[in-house]
C-alpha cells in the first residue's frame, strides 16, 4: 500500500485531503477540467484520500485491496448518495441502483437471463448484427466510430432482450426511446427534481419516449405472459424466473420495465465504448493490428466470428482486455456507508460516501509495468499477471457486472469480424481524448474504412 508522503494536508481524522481544493467548489473545478489526471494523482497522497465537490465530501479509495473490501462488503458499502437516489427516481429501481436489501432478490430473478446456456442465442444476434453493420460500410468512407458502435450495441441488446418479437421498425423506435431516456438521465440526475416538470422540448421528448416505451413493453409483456413459451431471449428468462425463496415471487410488469431500462442503459454505452476504444488502439499500433489480422484470417477465413471461434482468438481477446484496462468505460462509481464502520485504520460515520475508480487502479505504475502503454501481451498466459485486485473493469462482489461475459463476447466477436474484413485508419488531427460522461468513450473518433484482402492490408 502506498503511504502518504510530503506535506499533504490531512483532516482531523488523519485522512489526507487532495491538494488544490478551492473555497465553495472544492475540487469540483479540477474534476471538471481533468478528472482522469486528477484521479491518477491521488494515490500519491494515500490509500484513502478526501475530495470535496461543492458541499459533498467523498473518500476516494486508491488502494486495490481496500477497493476490493468496499466492493465485497455490499451491505456496509451500499449503493447510495444523492446521485443514486436521483437515478432511482429517474430510471426506476433496477438491478444497478437498487439498495442492498432488494438486491439479492432482484439479482436472483435476473441472473437466469445471463446464464451460460442462453449465451449462444445472444451470440447469434451479435454475429449477425456485426456482419450487417460492416456490410454497409464502403471503402474510403469516414465513420463516426462511437456512434456506429453505439447503434450496433443498442441493436444487439434490444435483440437479445426481445428476440424476434419486434419488427425492424419497432426495434428502431425502441432504440430511439431507450436512447432518449438513458441519455436524458444524467442531466436529470444533476438538477433538482422540480426542473423535470418544466414544459421544455427536452422534458416533453423524454416523457413521450418514456410513455411510448412503456406502452410497447406492456404489450410485449402481456403477450408473452399469455403465450408462456420460452423465446430464448432475456425477457423470457426474466418473466419465467421465480424467487427460489418464494418470498419475493416474480417480478411485476413495472419491475420488468425497470430492468429492461437498466440492462439497456448499463449494457449499451459500456460495450460500445469498449469496441470503439479497441478499434482506435488497433489503428494506433500496427504491430498488434498485424497480429490480430493474422489471427482472424487463420481462425475465421472470411466468415463472421461466432462463439466457437473464441478459443482461436487469444490476441483479439487480449486487445479487448487491455482496452478495458486503459479505458474502463465505468471509470468511477460510488458507495455510501450504511453504518459506522472502521475501515483502512479509520472510523467512518454512516452516510460517508466512498468512490472507487477502475481508471485510477488500472493506471497505477506500482501495479502495472509502463501503465500508459497499450500492451495486450501483458495478458498472455505465460507472463506474470497483474494483481487480481488491480483489474476491476466490471467491479467485484455481489454488485459485479451481470453482463461481463455478454460484453466481452460482443466486443471480441465484433473486433474479430471487423478486422477480418476492414482496416480502420485514424484520421490526421489532434490526439483522441476520452470524454468523461457516465462512461469513458473516445471523443470525436472518426476513422476511415479501408479494405483488406486475404490478410494483406489494402
Ligand atoms: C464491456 C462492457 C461493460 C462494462 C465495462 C461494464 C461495467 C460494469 C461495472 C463496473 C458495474 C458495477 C458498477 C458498480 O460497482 O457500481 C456493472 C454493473 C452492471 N452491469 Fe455492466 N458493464 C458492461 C457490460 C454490460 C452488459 C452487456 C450488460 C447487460 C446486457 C450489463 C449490465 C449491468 C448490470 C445490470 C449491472 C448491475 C449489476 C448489479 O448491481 O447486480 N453490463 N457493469
Amino acid at each position: 500500500m502506498l503511504r502518504s508522503r510530503g506535506r499533504i494536508p490531512s483532516t482531523a481524522d488523519g485522512i489526507p485531503r487532495a491538494p488544490g481544493g478551492l473555497p465553495f467548489v472544492g475540487h469540483g473545478a479540477r474534476l471538471l477540467r481533468d478528472p482522469l489526471g486528477f484521479l491518477s494523482s491521488l494515490p500519491g497522497h494515500g490509500d484513502l484520500v478526501r475530495v470535496r465537490i461543492g458541499p459533498s465530501r467523498v473518500i476516494v479509495v486508491c488502494d486495490p485491496g481496500l477497493a476490493r473490501k468496499v466492493l465485497l462488503n455490499d451491505r456496509a458499502f451500499d449503493k447510495g448518495g444523492p446521485l443514486v437516489s436521483r437515478a432511482r427516481e429517474v430510471a426506476g429501481n433496477g438491478l444497478l441502483t437498487c439498495p442492498h436489501h432488494e438486491h439479492r432478490r432482484q439479482r436472483r430473478l435476473i441472473q437466469p437471463a445471463f446464464h451460460r446456456d442462453r449465451m449462444p442465442g445472444y451470440a447469434h444476434a451479435m454475429s449477425a448484427r456485426v456482419a450487417d453493420t460492416i456490410a454497409g460500410w464502403r471503402k474510403g468512407e469516414v465513420i463516426d466510430v462511437p456512434a456506429a458502435m453505439y447503434t450496433l450495441a443498442a441493436t444487439i441488446t434490444v435483440e437479445a432482450m426481445f428476440s424476434s418479437d419486434l419488427p425492424p421498425a419497432a426495434i428502431g423506435t425502441a432504440i430511439d426511446d431507450l436512447t432518449t431516456i438513458v441519455r436524458g438521465m444524467l442531466p436529470r440526475m444533476l438538477r433538482p427534481a422540480l426542473a423535470d416538470h418544466l414544459p421544455t422540448p427536452g422534458n416533453r421528448g423524454y416523457r413521450r419516449a418514456g410513455a411510448r416505451l412503456r406502452r410497447q413493453l406492456n404489450d410485449i409483456i402481456a403477450s408473452r405472459r399469455a403465450d408462456g413459451t420460452d423465446h430464448g431471449d432475456m425477457l423470457s428468462a426474466v418473466l419465467a424466473a421465480c424467487d427460489p425463496d418464494g418470498a419475493g415471487g416474480r417480478l411485476s410488469d413495472a419491475e420488468v420495465s425497470d430492468q429492461v431500462l437498466t440492462i439497456f442503459g448499463a449494457g449499451t454505452e459500456t460495450t460500445a465504448a469498449t469496441m470503439a476504444w479497441a478499434l482506435h488502439l488497433l489503428a494506433r499500433h500496427p504491430e498488434v493490428e498485424r497480429q490480430v489480422h493474422e489471427e482472424v484470417d487463420a481462425a475465421l477465413a472470411g466468415a463472421p466470428a461466432a462463439p466457437g471461434h473464441l478459443p482461436l482468438l487469444p490476441v483479439t481477446g487480449n486487445v479487448v482486455t487491455e482496452a478495458l484496462r486503459l479505458y474502463p468505460p465505468i471509470w468511477i462509481a460510488t458507495r455510501t456507508l450504511t453504518s459506522g464502520t472502521r475501515f483502512g485504520g479509520h472510523d467512518f460515520p454512516p452516510g460517508t460516501v466512498f468512490a472507487y475508480s477502475p481508471y485510477l487502479l488500472h493506471h497505477r505504475a506500482d501495479l502495472y509495468t509502463d501503465p500508459e502503454r497499450f500492451d495486450p501481451a501483458r495478458w498472455d498466459g505465460d507472463r506474470p499477471r497483474p494483481p487480481r485486485d488491480a483489474y476491476l473493469p466490471f467491479g467485484a462482489g455481489a454488485r459485479k457486472c451481470i453482463g461481463d461475459q455478454f460484453g466481452i463476447m460482443e466486443a471480441t466477436l465484433a473486433l474479430a469480424t471487423i478486422a477480418g474484413r476492414w482496416r480502420l485508419r485514424s484520421l490526421p488531427g489532434p490526439a483522441i481524448r476520452p470524454a468523461t460522461g457516465i462512461t469513458l468513450s473516445p471523443r470525436r473518433l472518426r476513422m476511415r474504412v479501408t479494405a483488406r484482402t486475404s490478410g494483406t492490408p489494402a
